[in-house]
């Protein structure tokens, strides 16, 4: 960080001071104000000190923060940091991650569908003010990969994965160095880190971003650390996220035909044939259509959006892993998300309460108590939570983290709090005269590749 923002750090705090002394006097009207100009002025919100000032403030957060913002304690007052993106031709296997092993997998190809984030992430990097070309300044390193999008277009195999994360991994000197700790990853699906097999030997030190927390289908051990990890949301539509003119836009309350939907395939899971069986028994509440997501008769974008939207509660349950696309697209419909996925996991809880803006209900109650349960609902609240999850949806946005408000920036300040001054693996050493060394007392700048992996 650098030093001229510490005065601005301590202003910043002198004030939250006062205002939280006196926040009982004053009330709410002040909030409100003191909130306003301290977003403006510092781009960061004032950090609350008692718990009723927390929920005051974080509904005003909500309700008037306008581009959304993240606390001083633990962040630092504004973004400051270095990343360095490693390049295509200077490590060997890149290009097989990103484009297969014959390179014919696009880009374009890859950017599509709920597991774009692989590709649009690396573009913003590259795009990124807090972009670095120099890895000896750099805080972190970002490893550029479309390896599920290529896993799925055939470009590789689990094996072929493996083996070249490994040989990718083997040519970067700074990331022996610190054992991974700085080095960020995408894992864009259910399986996160998984999908390069052995995971838990050369990476499980890393940053990954990934939208899934909690892998229990199919594996036993879970991929996801919530000290190190960051979830980041699904990839939705662009045609969705457009401000201004959405391809689909909302319905006004009155208009929604149903109470409830779920819109998606059974897969097999307990959870989702529930629900099915329930809109079997209440057709006029809850809409589950037979929808093809593959073949001939699919189901275009526009016609699921249609759906989606016509609906005030749109459910979510889990399908092979937890997390759910379903969530993150109820909000650019304004169809309330009612999640039934008890592990779930959701992006950037430092700043949002999703208690403000969704439901969690049970899985293991899904039925006629559910829709009476969301039918009990006044409109004036559903409006309520319609209206503050409007005020956060940019955060689902993959925009650039130059824009106010975007997934990518508020990626850039979790990413933030995972830099480090000092990092170190089990085998790294250091002399007395700061020269790094490896267990050959070989000065770091003179480490042959490939380097041994820690
Ligand atoms: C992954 O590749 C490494 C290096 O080739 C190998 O040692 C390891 O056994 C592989 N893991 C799996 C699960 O095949
Ligand atoms: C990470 O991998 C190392 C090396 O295989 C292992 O010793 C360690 O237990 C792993 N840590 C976690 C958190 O899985
Ligand atoms: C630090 O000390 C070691 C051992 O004396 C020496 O080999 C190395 O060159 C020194 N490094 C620097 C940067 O002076």
């Amino acid at each position: 960080m650098a030093s001229g923002s510490h005065k601005l750090r301590s202003l910043a705090s002198h004030h939250h001071q006062f205002v939280c002394s006196r926040t009982h006097q004053i009330g709410a009207l002040f909030l409100v104000a003191a909130t306003f100009f301290f977003t403006r002025l510092f781009d960061h919100s004032v950090v609350p000190c008692s718990s009723s000032v927390d929920q005051v403030q974080r509904s005003l957060n909500l309700v008037h923060g306008g581009p959304y913002s993240w606390p001083v304690r633990g962040y630092g007052s504004q973004l400051s940091l270095k990343i360095y993106v490693y390049n295509v031709e200077e490590i060997d296997g890149l290009n097989v991650l990103m484009y297969g092993r014959e390179g014919k997998i696009t880009e374009n190809a890859c950017l599509k569908g709920q597991w774009g984030t692989q590709v649009k992430i690396h573009k913003f990097f590259l795009q990124s003010r807090y972009r670095t070309e120099k890895k000896e300044e750099a805080d972190l390193f970002f490893v550029p990969s479309y390896v599920k999008c290529v896993r799925m277009m055939g470009g590789l195999n689990d094996k072929e994965i493996n083996q070249t994360y490994v040989k990718v991994l083997s040519q970067m000197p700074y990331f022996r160095l610190s054992g991974g700790r700085n080095h960020i990853f995408v894992f864009p699906s259910g399986a996160g880190a998984h999908l390069f097999k052995s995971w838990a030997t050369y990476i499980n030190r890393s940053i990954i971003l990934t939208p899934e927390g909690d892998r229990t289908d199919k594996r036993d051990i879970s991929a996801f650390n919530t000290w190190k990890d960051i979830i980041i949301p699904g990839n939705i539509d662009d045609g969705m996220t457009k401000t201004g003119a959405p391809a689909i836009p909302p319905l006004p309350l009155s208009k929604r035909k149903y109470l409830a939907n779920y819109l998606g395939r059974a897969q097999g899971k307990v959870g989702r044939l529930q629900l099915i069986q329930l809109a079997k028994q209440f057709p006029d509440k809850l809409e589950c259509p037979d929808l093809k997501f593959s073949g001939t008769a699919k189901l275009g974008r526009k016609e699921y959006f249609e759906h989606l939207r016509s609906a005030k509660f749109c459910l979510a349950p889990r399908g092979e892993s937890s997390w759910t696309l379903r969530f993150y697209e109820s909000y650019f419909v304004e169809c309330v998300p009612v999640i039934l996925s008890d592990q779930v996991e959701l992006p950037f809880q430092n700043v949002i309460d999703y208690s403000q803006i969704s439901i969690k209900w049970p899985s293991s109650r899904i039925g006629a108590e559910l829709l009476q349960y969301l039918e009990s609902i006044p409109d004036e609240d559903i409006e309520a939570i319609i209206a503050r999850g409007r005020q956060v949806r940019c955060l689902w946005v993959y925009a650039s983290d130059l824009a106010p408000c975007s997934a990518m920036r508020g990626i850039m300040w979790e990413l933030q709090r995972k830099v480090r001054q000092f990092h170190q693996s089990a085998e790294t050493f250091w002399l007395h005269n700061g020269s790094i060394v490896n267990r050959n007392l070989v000065e770091f700048s003179k480490w042959d590749l490939p380097v041994p992996l820690p």
